[in-house]
């Protein structure tokens, strides 16, 4: 009997077809038209699929190869799938698997379910079951906020954590920048940011940023693998990293002392100092330059020493100056207090709070991320007995970040609102990778099934063993993760 198939996030449309299954060998070759966009794409496949088969594979162009050919992965582009950009079909049997999809992106999420189907066989031999899937995905934004701010995290380590990204099917990776103990993006009209407040992080560890080319390069990275980088400047609080930098955005002129705590609340901007609206339209304009993806996060979160007037007034002036820079605006929950522009992202996280503003927001014409603290809140303590992290928002063992629905989550909020589902984590306790990806691991892998199965295809007992399987996974690629006692691990 062979095992069950076990791909996460669960698709759509999964079917054994009864043939016999495909063999990984030396002379297994990836073919695709020898289109610009579909070349990347297809030397994913090859490393993708040589990393795990053990072995190298080739990439051949569609016109150089007989399409009877054995052995073949086929990657094409077609148009006979439901509609949306990552609808994708795999079809795999001896000899010979179709990967397909309506665009490059589409075919990203084949390569990975494609990935996650191959197995050992008798023999060591390294094979993939005779399959047919069908799968699109339920939320358009399925995301992981990381923050670089309070702990610093290198282009290498955040590569790694765009691979799993991809590797569950996320699409967004929401970077928070900025924040009190640090600014981590380099900005051109701004150069002090990063010269003066970016060699500091949480307890006095050291800090960084990215720089110009840092950054392009994560978003290259990012691009091929299908996932794309929000970047978030947090404004009008959370700003002491900006306030050391520039004595200007002070009533005292003077720059404030840098910070390496963890509380949150006291750093702020004033609407009335002259340099404010420079600042805000100088650094939106510089960041959105450099993302080429539709959304800005302004942050807006946490800012409890202003009064409400000026609140709204700062996050009005960051989010014309992200919407004059040809970009969408981002923010926390906390913006829903002020009058929005309709489209407007607002991102659900407090969970301890009267989600009034929140429901109205949406019912204004918002569209709703959700990253319920309680859920979704990826540094939070998994039990009391978890070393790292914070219990702010509970303890959130792998059943919890599984089992929750976005779209009735908040009572009165529209479904057709909801926009997705983000994860977060925040890294005041976290200071390398080891620590992030134990955190994120296994639980990044139930958020990404919250954001991309089908309600009806969600099913705790199903992931459980699904996930089992993704141990050696993260064995082989040498990651750290929680062996939750919720599941009997395959070790
Ligand atoms: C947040 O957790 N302060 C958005």
């Amino acid at each position: 009997m062979p095992d069950a198939i076990a791909v996460i996030p669960q698709p759509a449309d999964v079917e054994r077809t009864g043939d016999e299954p495909f063999v990984l060998t030396e002379a297994t070759t990836v073919v695709v038209d020898g289109r610009p966009d579909l070349i990347g794409i297809a030397v994913l496949a090859a490393d993708l699929l040589g990393r795990v088969g053990g072995r190298a594979v080739e990439v051949r162009y569609a016109e150089n190869s007989l399409s009877s050919a054995s052995g073949v992965v086929r990657l094409r582009l077609v148009d006979s799938l439901p509609p949306g950009d990552e609808a994708y079909r795999v079809t795999s049997r001896s000899g010979r698997i179709d990967l397909e999809a309506r665009t490059p992106a589409g075919l990203v999420r084949a390569i990975v379910t494609l990935r996650q189907l191959i197995e050992s066989g008798p023999g060591g031999v390294m094979q993939v079951p005779a399959v047919r899937i069908q799968d699109a995905p339920r939320y358009q934004w399925r995301g992981l906020s990381v923050d670089v701010a309070r702990h610093f995290v290198p282009v290498r380590d955040l590569k790694v954590v765009i691979g799993l990204m991809a590797h569950y099917k996320l699409n967004v990776l929401h970077l928070h920048l900025t924040d009190d103990q640090g600014w981590r993006l380099h900005v051109r009209s701004r150069p002090l940011l990063t010269r003066l407040s970016s060699s500091t992080s949480v307890g006095g560890d050291p800090g960084g940023f990215y720089t110009a080319e840092d950054y392009a390069d994560l978003v290259a990275y990012g691009a091929v693998r299908g996932v794309r980088i929000v970047p978030e400047i947090d404004v009008p609080g959370h700003v002491n990293a900006a306030t050391h930098a520039y004595g200007e955005l002070n009533p005292t002129g003077e720059p404030t002392d840098e910070y390496t705590g963890i509380e949150v609340g006291f750093s702020r901007l004033h609407a009335t100092l002259p340099a404010t609206g420079p600042f805000l339209a100088d650094v939106f304009s510089d960041v959105a330059a450099m993302t080429p993806g539709e959304y800005v996060h302004i942050g807006g979160d946490e800012v409890l020493t202003m009064e409400a007037d000026e609140y709204a007034t700062l996050v009005a002036a960051a989010s014309a100056a992200v919407r004059a820079a040809g970009k969408k605006v981002v923010g926390w929950q906390e913006i829903a207090h002020t009058p929005l522009e309709p489209g407007t992202v607002v991102q659900y996280w407090d969970t301890r709070v009267d989600p009034a503003p929140f429901v109205a927001a949406a019912q204004a014409g918002a569209l709703l991320l959700m990253s319920p603290g309680s859920k979704a809140y990826l540094d939070m303590t998994y039990d009391a007995s978890t070393e790292l992290g914070l219990e702010w928002a509970g303890h959130i063992e792998l059943r919890d970040a599984y089992d929750w629905e976005p779209s009735t989550l908040v009572e009165g909020v529209p479904a057709e609102s909801v926009i997705g589902v983000e994860a977060a984590v925040w890294t005041e306790t976290l200071r390398d990778l080891p620590a992030l990806t134990q955190m994120l691991l296994p639980r990044l892998a139930a958020i990404a099934e919250v954001a991309w199965s089908a309600p009806e295809q969600r099913d705790w007992d199903d992931f459980r063993a699904r996930v089992a399987r993704q141990a050696p996974f993260w064995d082989r690629l040498g990651l750290s993760w929680y062996a939750s006692p919720q599941v009997d691990w395959t070790r």
